[in-house]
């Protein structure tokens, strides 16, 4: 072989191993600048992908409580919980049942959350199993009504009281007697009641028909019941006086309180002699509406 020859042949090697050096550096580049780009491209992926999820949570059919929510104006976002645990434990109820249910907190059991009742010493106060009143709790105001219409000492506040003689001149005027037999009942005065009913019937009984100490009406001194003179107050239903005050007493701003398709609401027996005032306004829209006053404050008052 000549010398040039050998040459030639060392060239041609060193330009092989050139290329294949060559070869390696450009696929290591191809590589590593896969692995940089697929590096910085991963996060956008994921970020993609809970993009994705969120667009399908949104795009996901609403619930009836998100369909409801921006049509009433009385659902409470506080109470969005207690309203998903009552909708699971009564599927078949009418969401609007539902909302209407846990804002006459009707979710819970009666006695078992308790509730200062709002709107002291004005028509609109709601006091009943769940919204109660402190033991020194007087109503402010208080007068006697006239024994024309009433037995004797029987107070009511200021308001209610002309408005209830008012009523009862008017039954009068056609020949129909009024009489109011128990009004504003202390505090103390209930505790007395209460015990005596829940000894003669046991307590289960005696809360059908009567409130515990706190929780009745008669202490806000705007509930009267009334008899006709004659015939036991028990039997009011059955007297011309029942079906005067049933078309009148709303003039008045007096509402029958315990109506006989509302004992799930009231929480009480129906009671034809138990009246509470609330002013004319409200009054004839809980008669026109046939609404007890736990829905009107659960729709209307709202003042949780
Ligand atoms: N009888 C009614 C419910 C009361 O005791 O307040
Ligand atoms: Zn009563």
């Amino acid at each position: 072989m000549t010398k040039r020859k050998v040459k030639l042949k060392i060239k041609k090697k060193n330009f092989i191993i050139f290329l294949v050096i060559i070869f390696l550096l450009v696929f290591s580049l191809i590589k590593a600048t896969n692995l940089v780009v697929n590096a910085l491209k991963t996060p956008k992926k994921k970020k993609n992908n809970i993009e994705t999820k969120e667009k399908k949570k949104k795009e996901e059919p609403v619930t009836d409580l998100d369909k409801v929510k921006k049509q009433i104006d009385y659902f409470n976002n506080d109470y969005l919980e207690r309203y998903q645990k009552y909708k699971d434990n009564n599927p078949d109820m009418d969401i609007i049942q539902i909302i209407k249910n846990v804002n006459m907190q009707l979710d819970n059991p009666h006695y078992d959350y308790k509730i200062p009742a709002k709107n002291k010493n004005t028509n609109k106060i709601l006091v009943n199993k769940y919204y109660y009143l402190d033991e020194d709790y007087i109503p402010e105001n208080l007068e006697k009504i006239s024994t024309t219409y009433a037995l004797s000492d029987m107070r009511m506040v200021k308001e209610a009281k002309e408005a209830f003689e008012e009523m009862a001149k008017a039954a009068k005027k056609e020949k129909l007697s009024i009489i109011a037999m128990s009004t504003y009942r202390s505090y103390e005065y209930q505790v007395d009641l209460y015990n005596r009913y829940k000894k003669q019937d046991g307590e289960e009984k005696a809360d059908t028909y009567s409130g515990r100490p706190g929780h009745s009406e008669h202490q806000t001194g705007l509930a009267v019941d009334v008899y006709n003179g004659q015939t036991n107050y028990t039997s009011f239903e059955k007297t011309k006086e029942f079906t005067w005050m049933s078309n009148h007493a709303h003039e008045y701003g007096f509402i029958l309180r315990f109506p006989k398709d509302k004992e799930k609401e009231t929480g009480y027996e129906y009671e034809s002699w138990h009246y509470r005032y609330v002013g004319k306004e409200i009054a004839t829209y809980i008669k026109e509406n046939n609404i007890s006053f736990e829905e009107y404050y659960a729709t209307i008052i709202k003042d949780w």
